[in-house]
């Protein structure tokens, strides 16, 4: 497996990810997609749309605010809740999270650690020109809570009948005390939230159901199954008003680590939010004349934790006539590029952008016309790129072009005329 070190210097070389505000020395836990790491984040987000909204008749999107009216993180628990205890060194002042330490000096200089003190994790800023204890707002810390504040909402003009789900992408922030392993925990990252609302009585029936439903998903996207476990919490692990939570982790370089949970959160969250607000959040159903709180079951996954895996499952070294090659053998559903163009000689650049802007028209290409054609392979292997199409002088002959296969290296020659449908069906295959 890629050791962090290398796959770090890989996604700086290669423009996945780069340090927050490097020119002024980096900003801790924060981080930047660069031209292809925003690519394959974009792909991987597109491809949980698809399938937990586009291809889904009880799922529909929402798009809300990063800051909610305070109160969401009264209702929800963080306010009061969202903290965790941290210990300072008294001599070199160093911030330590207490579950993260095994020892009762500090672990960096030896120095007498301070009694804990609860650190909320939640960002705060003030909305408007006064700066008092009234205009304190929150950077939200996960994207669900406005799905329920919105429920009735989008309940009323969707139209659907329980069970039925809310889908949201967006940034959420957490003030982590100790951000580490470069993505996997950072203070601003993406979540990809599925609320799922249903009748109490069925609750585990949906959970259970969503549970396998993650887990196949990330194996659709090319995580390999060796990689990858659901991990059942225990039940002194499980929130208060939740009867069930599962993780998909995933084996990272650091051991096994969370990616996304599912969670049977009962109503808890509707009920807390109904008492806040004194607004009702009912459901009402037509046939059966019942009213009731709906259950929810949850499943919240990080875009950036997915990319992580994804790269770190990707990654692949190997001897090619004595020299080694690195690629990322993506799934091509989620490849960056999913093709790239190359002329064989600059002479040839007209034929070979015309052929790269009609294959954009339906993939996700790029164009190189940089150094030696073996240098333009090395360069798209590193980004995972799974064909590379090379136009020569032949190419104005025969009306072909030379498609060269990531991963076997092999080589066809095919007619320029029938490249998208070769293209398209190597996708599907
Ligand atoms: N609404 C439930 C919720 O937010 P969570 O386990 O705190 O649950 C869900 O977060 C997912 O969000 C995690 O599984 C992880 O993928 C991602 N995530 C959480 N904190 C993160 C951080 N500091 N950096 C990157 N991703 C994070």
């Amino acid at each position: 497996m890629v050791d962090m070190e290398t796959l770090v210097s890989l996604c700086k070389r290669r423009g996945f990810v780069f340090q927050s505000s490097e020119i002024y020395g980096g900003i801790n836990g924060f981080w930047d997609f660069g031209p292809v790491g925003c690519e394959l984040k974009r792909r991987v987000k597109d491809n949980w749309w698809r399938t937990m909204v586009q291809w889904r008749e009880d799922v529909v999107g929402l798009d809300t605010s990063i800051i909610a009216h305070p109160q969401t993180w009264v209702a929800s628990g963080h306010v009061e809740a969202f903290s965790d205890p941290m210990v300072d060194c008294k001599k070199c002042k160093k911030r330590f999270r207490l579950d993260e330490i095994t020892t009762k000096v500090c672990p960096e200089c030896g120095g007498e650690l301070t009694d804990p003190k609860k650190f909320n994790l939640m960002f705060q800023t003030h909305v408007g020109a006064t700066q008092d204890a009234e205009s304190i707002a929150y950077l939200r810390p996960e994207t669900c809570q406005s799905i329920f504040t919105e429920f009735k909402n989008v309940q009323t003009v969707s139209r659907l009948k329980i069970p039925f789900g809310i889908a949201q992408i967006g940034k959420a922030f957490r003030n982590e005390i100790t951000p580490r392993n470069f993505i996997f925990r950072s203070r601003e990252f993406e979540q990809m939230e599925l609320e799922f609302f249903c009748h109490p009585k069925e609750s585990k029936k949906w959970y259970e159901y969503w549970v396998q439903s993650r887990y196949d998903w990330f194996l659709s996207i090319g995580v390999r199954k060796e990689n990858l476990r659901l991990r059942p919490h225990a039940k002194d692990e499980l929130a208060h008003y939740a009867s069930g939570c599962t993780d998909v982790e995933f084996q990272m370089p650091f051991g096994w680590s969370e990616l996304e949970g599912i969670a049977d959160r009962g109503n808890f969250d509707l009920s807390q939010h109904a008492k806040f607000s004194g607004k009702d959040l009912d459901y009402y159903n037509e046939e059966t004349k019942e009213r009731f709180i709906p259950a929810v079951v949850e499943t919240s996954v990080g875009v950036d934790r997915t990319c992580l895996a994804l790269m770190i499952d990707a990654y692949h070294e190997e001897e090619v006539k004595g020299e080694k090659r690195v690629v990322m053998r993506f799934h091509p559903s989620i490849a960056p590029y999913q093709a790239a163009v190359f002329p064989l000689s600059g002479k040839l650049r007209e034929p070979a952008v015309k052929l790269e802007k009609e294959l954009r028209k339906y993939f996700t290409a790029d164009y190189d016309e940089a150094g030696s054609i073996g240098k333009r392979y090395r360069r798209h292997d590193e980004i995972g790129t799974p064909y590379c199409i090379t136009y020569d002088f032949q190419s104005e002959e025969d009306h072909a072009v030379t498609v060269r296969n990531r991963d076997t290296m092999q080589q066809d020659r095919v007619a320029v005329d029938q490249l998208v449908r070769y293209l398209s069906d190597k996708f599907v295959g």
